[in-house]
């Protein structure tokens, strides 16, 4: 039936695209022709519409016209399509960078730590790096801490092998063990800065933390004096906190210095008038330090008549906190990115 013919035309018609064709235009062309060129569809059907009987002309001539308005409305929509297309193509700007994918930065803590490293290399420190997972004599032992000494407890040290009769294994409770592998394996003079990680058996809170980082350094030549420790320090305080800083050495105990001090700052935040950072008092803890005890060079195998030397050590998530008024030590480890931006722009 021919009315039937026309309907389906006008369905194929209906359905058409040219959405993924490769050749837009060339399509739309063929497209024409097969329905409106000369022998096309539609003129083929109007010669067929001059036998239709009268009394079916005007609802197949109504259906003949239906078709042809949807052909011509059909390429209309096809031309608009490869309109677009070209004016896409022809307007896309090839200077225009891609797409922006973000880079990384250092950490707040690779940051201070570099820092440190600078700053002692600047005065002949080269950096020593050692294992984590260390032994009893280079974690404790040769550093002269008595066999009853707290920081072998369990509570303090995360012990790997602890069986009677074995020596015992444990992740290193401080860089100091550094200090000892230098001098078993060099010969003074020995100018060395240890950083690393660090692992105490700590409940997690704002003030402590399980792993933290820090920076051992060693000096051990002929006439190393306190005097030199002292310069050493007030150096390092003045390039790490700014030329107005001052410091403080108070009296301290560790086994592995004899005498052994604590290092304070002038507060940076303050300068020294007293505010809630150093709690009142103008002044900020910062390290640990001392002359080398005789026994420990000795049990390294050096000369402690011939020879002395000065050691310190510090936290590094300390200094930064410290630095960058960080008030809670999770932050460091917890990767939140609105933390870590803070800090993008230190190289
Ligand atoms: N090892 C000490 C600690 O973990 C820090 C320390 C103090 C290191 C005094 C030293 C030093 O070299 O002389 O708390």
């Amino acid at each position: 039936m021919l009315i039937n013919q026309i309907e389906d035309f006008i369905r194929d018609i209906q359905l058409a695209s040219i959405e993924k064709s490769k050749d837009k235009a060339a399509e739309v062309e063929q497209f024409r022709i097969k329905y409106l060129g000369k022998k096309g569809v539609i003129s083929d059907l109007f010669e067929q519409f001059k036998s239709v009987p009268n009394e079916q002309k005007k609802e197949i001539g109504q259906a003949l016209n239906r078709l042809k308005t949807a052909a011509q409305a059909k390429i209309e929509e096809f031309k608009q399509n490869v309109e677009n297309t070209t004016q896409q193509s022809s307007s896309m700007d090839l200077t225009m960078p891609t797409d922006y994918s973000e880079i990384g930065s250092r950490h707040v803590l690779s940051v201070v730590m570099n820092e440190i490293i600078e700053i002692f290399s600047r005065i002949g420190f080269t950096v020593a790096e050692s294992v984590e997972i260390e032994d009893d004599w280079h974690l404790f032992s040769a550093l002269n801490f008595p066999h009853d000494h707290p920081a072998r407890d369990m509570q303090d040290t995360f012990f790997v092998e602890k069986e009677e009769g074995k020596q015992e294994v444990a992740l290193r409770t401080h860089t100091s063990s550094v200090q000892v592998r230098v001098m078993e394996n060099n010969k003074p003079p020995i100018r060395i800065i240890a950083p690393g990680r660090v692992f105490r058996n700590e409940a997690i809170s704002a003030r402590a933390h399980c792993i933290f980082h820090q920076v051992e350094a060693l000096y051990v030549d002929k006439k190393v004096s306190f005097a030199d420790l002292k310069q050493t320090l007030l150096y390092f305080a003045k390039e790490m906190f700014g030329e107005k800083t001052q410091i403080r050495l108070r009296p301290s105990y560790f086994p592995f210095t004899e005498p052994s001090a604590e290092m304070d700052i002038s507060c940076n935040i303050c300068g020294g008038k007293g505010c809630n950072i150093c709690k009142g008092t103008g002044w900020l803890e910062i390290l640990g330090c001392g002359m080398v005890d005789p026994n420990v060079l000795e049990s390294c195998g050096i000369d402690s008549k011939e020879y002395s030397g000065f050691a310190l050590g510090m936290g590094v998530e300390r200094m930064a906190m410290l630095k960058y008024q960080i008030r809670d030590l999770r932050l460091y480890f917890e990767n939140d990115l609105r933390f870590l931006r803070q800090f993008d722009a230190l190289v």
